[in-house]
């Protein structure tokens, strides 16, 4: 495949036309590979690779062997042993055909590839002076020629060789030999008995330090553990270990899966292009997302670490065991395990905050994205980069449909059904189709509004009108749904759409009501829409109730309910539902903070709020972590997404306006909370001390919006005596909301004491971002010039450019299109060496038809600047052209 030329380009007038990899063009793979012997001679500016695969013809046909291959300095080939005549063979920049092959062969290839070089991180590459493997999608090819696609599923046995300076010799597997060579070299053997795809491969190779432990499976098979770090690092992977165990049993408890290989091994890289990577036995992960120590990693960090780790382990059977059939089936992997991670961290932190925390980002990247140019389904049927469609929709919009398909049938059918499919497809590479069978047939009921979710993209609309009749005591639901029309989607169906809900009286007290179908009263149903439009009848309904629907998110919609803005308030102080509790606060905060953007401020309004939010506060029954959440008013973000088209100077200052009031109103309440939450003792990173940490830093958010000297003196005192990541940063970030001399010098301490930890350094960069002052952009350009900032290093470069481009849109969106200008400027000096990364910051551009006009036309014309660039790769052109197209 040539670099595409994008459709909208080609062909302005007609319909979409077929550019990239089409759904429907699937053909099973002409050819199979039954094992494969990789050697490799590692040096970092030439590495030698010579591949032996045992090929056999897939049903008949007399095709010619076609092989993917990219920037690889052929050395020879050879077929049985014989070297390969030229004219047997054409090669191109992208692949390798052999003709008249005969049905049952070996091809063998040695090729010389240059990992140092490799600043894209895709196939093999160095970082500090090792080796490290990144192979999905289709980085193998960038290692040896293959039928680079996930459904040729082979056995592969690795010998590494290097000098003794690269101690560590690691692949897939169990390791069958080792040995010294002369020259001050040496090498090792690995085998991996489980048929895998290309994209599970890996090799890690160099100096590492290692963390190791055991693990006792349910069936008493002993798996030894170990996690590879930077020499010096070992004591700070402690957590991953204790996580890593922890969903081992999980997932030994919840879906019956037990690890498979006598050894599982994780390997902590600094330079990589995503947050991790499941390849079998040999994890490879970014170190932001598995070093953490009480100093220098936050809350967040431990809580993300807990959740990767999770992830990437469960995809051992969802990814690895049980395949894709093609990239389109990616969220088959992806969005099944993204349930599987979110349900195991919501039994290690709590149920409500965990789904609260999970809707939130929901709600801020998969949201936008299903309602802009680049909306695609959760199972896309065409692309032109893969990379590409590593998004939002595909993880968690994917992980929502799974969740609704277990609301719909029940947790019991659930568990049948994934039984089912671990037994059904252990060992193939499958399809969405196939997924969704399972819980058909053992439901035997019919699933296909499951697939349709799958299929369609765009956020349904849902409302929700209550009629409520005293005398006969029953409750009427008028529901309805819409799924808005999205790029090359005109029609769509309706989805089966289920709602949790339950019925408060006027005083918050739950009422009991009897449901469509239940035999028993109760205070909690779910009842599903199916329809375009549906009525449905509660009865027993005591007295007029409030709706308390949608209960924990049941389905990823956005939801209107007709009923008096009061309901909120109670909701706010009474649902036992605490996602919903949640959810009236922000609704009511959001609505207020339009109000101003309007420029109709609703002051009574305001104060009522406020007001609710102090006796929510003083409420000795909940926990501390889901008071933080109720204090963290909607972002800029939610706030630009509720309104188009967005003015996002005015946002930030309607947002400000409220966490001033609420500053003023609650001032004594937040004072004491700060005062009264300081950690004592020694830190541990459970959820419930988080909480109280995130609490406490809430409190100071708010307070720093009124922003007296007090105040400032209460963020420096926090930030100086803080003994953990989570304070400092909630104290640096409260001091730099006021500005001037003292967050300067704060900062530049903060440096100082810092400075050899690179992943404390990267939230350096991070917090500078977000800060409100109005020359940020300035300070954001000379940051780029810092001898500590680095573009070649993905963590580094995003945690400058992406958190400047995404999480300060107020500075962002200046009226100038100035940050517009330096963020396309970034774009196009990354897409020179690492089209991946250069693509994913595309996005803060693609909504501009989210905001007013003017700013519009700036994000549009810094687009379009982008897609004329010469020399510009597939992977942005795709993005950029999509995301101009009309
Ligand atoms: N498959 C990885 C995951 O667990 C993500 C990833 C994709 C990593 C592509 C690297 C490259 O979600
Ligand atoms: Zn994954």
């Amino acid at each position: 495949m040539t670099e595409m030329i994008p459709a909208s380009q080609s062909a302005p007038q007609s319909a979409p036309v077929a550019t990239g990899v089409r759904l429907a063009d699937y053909r099973p793979p002409a050819f199979l590979v039954d094992e494969v012997h990789l050697d490799f001679r590692l040096a970092p500016a030439s590495t030698r690779v010579t591949a032996r695969l045992a090929l056999r013809r897939n049903g008949g046909g007399d095709a010619p062997l076609v092989l993917s291959g990219r920037g690889l300095k052929p050395v020879g080939f050879a077929i049985d042993g014989m070297p390969l005549a030229e004219d047997r063979y054409t090669v191109t920049d992208e692949d390798l055909t052999v003709r008249d092959v005969p049905n049952s062969f070996t091809f063998e290839s040695e090729v010389e590839i240059d990992p140092d070089g490799n600043r894209a991180l895709e196939g093999l590459y160095t970082s500090g002076g090792r080796f490290y493997t990144q192979c999905e999608a289709e980085g193998f090819r960038r290692i040896t020629w293959f039928p680079d696609r996930p459904d040729v599923l082979a056995r592969y046995t690795v010998r590494i060789e290097a000098e003794k300076a690269y101690p560590r010799l690691l692949s897939n597997g169990n390791l069958i030999e080792q040995g010294e060579l002369a020259g001050e070299r040496h090498y090792a053997v690995w085998q991996d008995p489980f048929p895998k795809p290309c994209y599970l491969f890996a090799l890690v190779a160099g100096n590492l330090d290692l963390l190791e432990d055991s693990f006792v499976t349910a069936s008493g098979r002993e798996v030894a553990l170990r996690l590879f770090v930077d020499p010096g690092q070992a004591p700070r992977v402690a957590y991953a270990m204790d996580s890593l165990k922890r969903a081992m049993r999980w997932d030994e408890a919840n879906y019956g899966r037990e690890y498979d290989l006598d050894l599982f091994m994780i390997v902590a890289v600094r330079d990589f292009n995503m947050g991790a990577m499941e390849n079998k036995g040999l994890n490879i992960f970014n170190s932001s997302l598995l070093i953490a120590d009480p100093e220098t990693a936050t809350d967040l960090d431990y809580e993300r670490i807990e959740s990767v780790v999770a992830h990437e382990y469960f995809h051992n059977w969802t990814g690895n065991r049980i395949t894709c059939r093609d990239w389109f089936q990616l969220c088959v992997k992806e969005g099944l395990t993204v349930f599987r991670d979110q349900s195991f961290s919501a039994d290690m932190r709590g149920e409500a905050v965990q789904r609260i925390k999970d809707v939130r980002a929901l709600r801020a990247r998969q949201f936008p994205e299903d309602a802009g140019p680049l909306a695609h389904p959760a199972r896309p049927d065409h692309y032109q980069k893969i990379d590409n469609f590593y998004t939002a929709t595909v993880y968690e919009k994917g992980a929502e449909i799974v969740r609704l398909l277990r609301t719909l049938i029940g947790p019991e059918d659930y568990r049948s059904g994934m039984d089912l499919y671990f037994q059904r497809f252990d060992g193939q590479a499958v399809t969405v189709e196939d997924f969704v069978s399972c819980f058909a047939d053992v439901t035997g009921s019919d699933l296909s509004g499951v697939l349709s979710w799958y299929l369609q993209a765009g956020t349904p609309e849902v409302s929700v009108t209550p009629r409520y009749d005293a005398a006969a005591k029953t409750l009427s639901l008028d529901l309805r749904q819409s799924v808005p029309p999205t790029r090359g989607m005109g029609d769509k169906v309706p989805l089966p759409v289920p709602l949790r809900l339950g019925l408060l009286d006027a005083e918050g007290r739950q009422q009991s009501f009897l449901a469509p179908g239940a035999d028993e009263p109760e205070s909690e149903a779910v009842v599903t829409l199916r329809g375009a439009t549906d009525t449905i009848t509660l009865t027993g309904v005591a007295e007029a109730p409030v709706l308390s629907t949608l209960r924990g998110f049941s389905a990823p919609v956005s939801l209107t309910v007709t009923e008096p803005g009061e309901n909120r308030f109670i909701r706010l102080a009474h649902d036992p539902d605490l996602f919903n509790r949640w959810e009236a606060g922000q609704s009511l905060a959001r609505d207020l903070m339009l109000a101003r953007v309007k420029g109709e401020p609703d002051r009574t309004g305001e104060r009522r709020f406020v007001d609710a939010l102090g006796r929510a506060m003083a409420d000795q029954s909940s926990e501390p972590a889901f008071k933080a959440l109720l204090l963290a008013l909607p972002s800029e973000q939610d706030l630009a997404l509720a309104a188009p088209p967005a003015d996002p100077a005015a946002i930030h200052e309607a947002r400000d306006n409220l966490r001033q009031l609420a500053a003023e109103v609650l001032r004594g309440q937040l004072e004491a909370l700060h005062d009264g939450l300081v950690a004592l003792g020694s830190f541990s990173p459970d959820a419930e001390s988080a909480g109280r940490r995130a609490l406490r830093n809430a409190a100071l958010d708010i307070l720093m919006a009124a922003g007296t000297p007090s105040d400032i003196a209460r963020a420096k005192a926090h930030a100086d005596g803080a003994s953990d990541m989570t304070t400092a940063l909630g104290g640096l970030s409260a001091l730099m909301q006021a500005g001037g001399a003292a967050y300067d010098s704060a900062v530049a301490a903060f440096y100082t004491r810092w400075r050899d930890e690179p992943l404390v350094i990267d939230k350096w960069f991070a917090l500078q971002a977000r800060s409100p002052a109005p020359d940020v952009l300035d300070r954001v350009k000379a940051l780029t010039e810092h001898p500590a900032f680095d573009a070649k290093t993905p963590n580094r470069f995003r945690a400058l450019v992406s958190t400047f481009a995404q999480m300060n849109p107020a500075r962002f969106h200046d009226p100038s299109g100035a940050g517009y200008r330096f963020l396309a400027d970034q774009i196009l000096a990354v897409d020179q060496f690492n089209p991946q990364v250069a693509a994913r910051q595309l996005e803060p551009l693609g909504g501009w038809r989210r905001y007013k006009p003017e700013l519009a036309a700036l994000m549009k014309a810094e687009l379009a600047r982008i897609l004329a660039s010469p020399g510009l790769s597939a992977n942005v052109a795709e993005l950029a052209a999509k995301a101009l197209a009309e």
